[in-house]
């Protein structure tokens, strides 16, 4: 095939288990929402499909365009595909519907534990998008698969006779957002995935005798990317390759990181209808009163204490017992924290009961709210954010679009995003936040130490929010290197 010229314009379905605002538990929420708006920007036919959750508002399911069936773990399912449009924009959004997998309460868990049959809705989900969105006679030049829920497609359009004869072959692009969460099953459901047993081996499906669902995109995609440059390069190590890192290699020449941007019409100070007073690098005033609306709603005292606030999911690989396991030192000196997360029943646990010894300087909660969530990027001065691991990692952007400075772990995103405070770089003007290496309580503490000691020093701390401010995350870049990438793969032999 020969390469496109780069004029033409391209049709793109792109595969998501959540899409904000319809459904959202993370980033890859964030991601494609915007990123899609900025491929129709560029000119593309972009169209996104995702599963029709039963907590969807209806105002966004648009109509019924027809039925399908699919021949999925050994019978026929039926499904219906829905036409919507995503909110705010003109991308057209298909939804995908089948009650049984998809009318629930939570997206893949309920009260923390995973659905037990997550393999058979998201197989069925890959499968369905493709024969739903086929059906309606459109036919993408590339198909864009993100994350385990969707890694069984391209494996399908490569190798199953069950896909729509006109979709055979279609290139993919498969992203990976997060390499920890794999999409492992027991080798028993392998019928489930509806792909032939001679797949279920080392160089495909297989792993220590599991079911890996993403090592089928590993091995079918026609690119594989992540999410940031250095998490791409990570990944490929043992050390932050999850254990696919030797299969991971065996891509290497396709593999590449391409950091994800911010929706700037989503999340920018000026124009923020969330929070309680708009502000600028220019006019920075508001970011007080935000500050003191802030502390007033969560009950903390309203004096210039330095403000820490941390919005997460509240697991592991986020560091978040680092932070408790500093709070005692911390807290010993004139700050306050606020933590909104939800996530790790234990997790959640220690934090409530650390905030009661608290009361004065710790405040959590303990639900997931996205209002809130602006107000915590525009309220606080400092953002903690000490993960393990973070493939890009979208919250320390928003708190740098915010004024609030992040202190971060340098791993991943992260480390491509925020720029330590060092005296060369504050000589420079070019510091961002924080940085610290080691995932360890002694190193967090020695970050939010030299935070306090910038807070000490308006003028520091001024450099360090405005030089964060100016910094630009914007979809445009990003979108084109997608673009680009798109090419390529629809260029591979
Ligand atoms: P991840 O996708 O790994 O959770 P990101 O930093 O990429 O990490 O994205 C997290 C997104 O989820 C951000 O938009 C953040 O504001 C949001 N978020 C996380 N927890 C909550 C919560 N409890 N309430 C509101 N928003 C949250
Ligand atoms: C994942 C990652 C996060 C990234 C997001 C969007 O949830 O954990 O680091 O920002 O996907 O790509």
């Amino acid at each position: 095939m020969s390469v496109q010229e780069p004029s033409k314009n391209l049709k793109i379905l792109f595969m998501a288990s959540e899409i904000a605002p319809l459904a959202k538990t993370g980033g890859l929420a964030d991601v494609a929402n915007s990123l899609p708006k900025a491929l129709l920007e560029l000119g593309h036919d972009v169209r996104l499909v995702m599963p029709c959750y039963g907590t969807i508002s209806p105002d966004w399911l648009g109509k019924r365009l027809g039925t399908f069936m699919v021949f999925h773990g050994g019978t026929h399912v039926s499904g219906g595909v829905r036409l919507s449009t995503l909110p705010g924009s003109k991308v057209p959004l298909y939804l995908i519907e089948q009650g049984l997998y998809f009318s629930r309460s939570g997206l893949y868990q309920v009260g923390g534990q995973p659905y037990s049959d997550n393999l058979d809705r998201f197989a069925f989900f890959s499968l369905g998008a493709l024969e739903g969105v086929a059906q309606t006679g459109w036919i993408p030049d590339i198909i864009h698969c993100n994350d385990w829920h969707t890694a069984l497609a391209p494996a399908y359009l490569k190798v199953s006779l069950r896909v729509n004869p006109k979709w055979r072959g279609l290139p993919t692009v498969f992203t990976i957002h997060n390499l920890i969460y794999q999409g492992r099953f027991p080798a028993a459901q392998f019928h489930q995935t509806d792909l032939p047993d001679s797949l279920f081996t080392p160089d495909c499906l297989e792993y220590f005798g599991d079911i890996n669902v993403m090592k089928a995109a590993i091995a079918f995609a026609s690119k594989i990317n992540t999410v940031s440059p250095r998490y791409a390069e990570e990944i490929q190590t043992p050390e932050g390759g999850c254990s696919l890192d030797g299969f991971l290699r065996t891509r290497s020449a396709d593999i590449s990181g391409i950091l994800n941007g911010i929706d700037y019409s989503e999340w920018n100070p000026s124009a923020d209808p969330l929070i309680k007073a708009k502000f600028s690098r220019k006019l920075l005033k508001g970011k007080a009163r935000c500050k003191a609306a802030l502390q007033q709603e969560l009950g903390l005292p309203q004096h210039d204490a330095p403000l820490f606030g941390c919005v997460s999911r509240l697991v592991h690989e986020k560091g978040i017992d680092l932070i408790l396991d500093a709070l005692d030192v911390l807290l010993r000196q004139n700050v306050q924290l606020a933590i909104l997360g939800s996530g790790d029943p234990e997790l959640e646990r220690r934090l409530a009961e650390a905030a009661q010894y608290h009361p004065e300087r710790l405040k959590v909660v303990l639900r997931y709210d996205e209002a809130l969530a602006h107000r915590f990027y525009a309220g606080s001065d400092f953002f903690l954010m000490p993960s393990r691991s973070e493939p890009c990692g979208l919250s320390q952007m928003y708190s740098l679009a915010y004024g609030t400075i992040p202190i971060v772990r340098e791993t991943g995103g992260l480390a491509d995003t925020v720029r330590d405070a060092a005296s060369e770089r504050l000589k420079k003007r070019t510091a961002t936040g924080f940085v610290f290496q080691e995932p360890a309580v002694d190193a967090l503490l020695q970050a939010a130490q030299r935070a306090l000691d910038a807070y000490a020093h308006p003028e520091t701390l001024d450099q360090l929010r405005k030089t964060g401010m100016a910094e630009d995350f914007s979809w445009e870049r990003s979108s084109r290197a997608y673009e680009n990438l798109y090419r390529e793969a629809i260029a591979k032999p």
